[in-house]
């Protein structure tokens, strides 16, 4: 590992008072939004930057985040990263410290589908999933709690948040789709044992579980979104365009619409501005999915 996190860690330290300016409920707050150049991460970064925060765009498609994190002002810069890859996400970190002073809240919203029946199920696409949602969590988590831990040592009384993305699949199982939701399960898993390590240091860690983003690219790209796949897989009973589709799923929320990025956002903002929970799965389905 070529990144020397002691000196970040260090550095991180010495700035925890001096935060770049903003206005709003999170002004001052640097964040990373890892998967940020589009879908939820672009929206839950888009809302905390109008809410004052700094932001730190986040992601492998690196002229995408360059174009996302231009359009939103002088407060965002883009980072390239596999959440996959430690040295990267180790940069990443770094990359921050060096550029704003710090890391007050993690979202760790990077991740990945890739579904299908088990008997046919490749080893690779199971591996593939798993580097990404379960243990990228892992290598961000970790890099961000090197730096909140130093900054809890020269401030005890500043509060940091990691606010891990999982999914209604994190709650209860998807039907050929077990690679997601398992990665999504053991999110949450990870997010309550590092809660409970972490109060220690004044961070709370939460986890978020939307429902389906409908309007987003992965259900809604004309050529490969999951509308056009599951019409042509026949996957809905009777459907014949992409809109019957699109209803179908509609039907299951009792809201009667898909999750949208704001949402999401809204349930970010929660996390952060509460000041007495950590180590929760917070839904965000419309009623599609509830606690017992
Ligand atoms: N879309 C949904 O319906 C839905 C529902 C529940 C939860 N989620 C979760 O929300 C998160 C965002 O989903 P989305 O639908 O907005 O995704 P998306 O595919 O629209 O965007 C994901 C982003 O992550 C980036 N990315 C992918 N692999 C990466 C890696 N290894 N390192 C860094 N960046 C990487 C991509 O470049 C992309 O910009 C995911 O964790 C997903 O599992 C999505």
């Amino acid at each position: 590992m070529s990144v020397n996190m002691s000196k970040w860690a260090q550095i991180a330290k010495e700035n925890v008072h001096n935060r770049p300016a903003g206005n709003g409920r999170l002004a001052g707050k640097i964040t990373i939004v890892t998967g940020a150049a589009q879908g939820f991460g672009k929206g839950i970064a888009e809302e905390l930057y109008k809410e004052g925060a700094t932001i730190i765009v986040a992601d492998m498609n690196l002229p995408l985040a360059q174009q996302v994190a231009q359009e939103m002002g002088e407060r965002a810069c883009a980072v390239a990263v596999n959440v996959s890859d430690e040295e990267s996400v180790a940069n990443m970190v770094a990359e921050t410290v060096e550029k704003f002073g710090g890391l007050d809240i993690l979202v760790a919203n990077a991740g990945v589908v890739r579904s299908g029946p088990l008997a046919e199920f490749e080893r690779k696409d199971f591996e593939f999933v798993t580097a990404i949602n379960y243990t990228g969590l892992f290598l961000c988590c970790k890099y961000a709690a090197m730096i909140m831990q130093a900054q809890h040592e020269a401030d005890p009384d500043a509060m940091y948040d990691i606010i891990a993305m999982s999914s209604k699949s994190g709650l209860e199982g998807s039907n050929k789709n077990f690679a997601y939701a398992g990665s999504k399960f053991g999110a949450i898993g990870l997010v309550q044992s590092f809660a409970l390590e972490m109060t220690a240091y004044n961070v709370k860690v939460n986890a978020i579980c939307p429902g389906n983003y409908l309007d987003g690219p992965l259900w809604s790209d004309p050529e490969r979104g999951l509308f056009v796949q599951y019409l042509q897989a026949g996957k809905v009973p009777g459907a014949k365009t992409v809109e019957d589709v699109r209803r179908f799923y509609e039907a299951k929320v009792p809201m009667n619409r898909g999750c949208l990025p704001i949402d999401v956002a809204r349930a970010v903002m929660y996390c952060v501005e509460q000041k007495y929970e950590t180590g929760q799965a917070i839904p965000v389905t419309g009623g599609q999915v509830m606690l017992n």
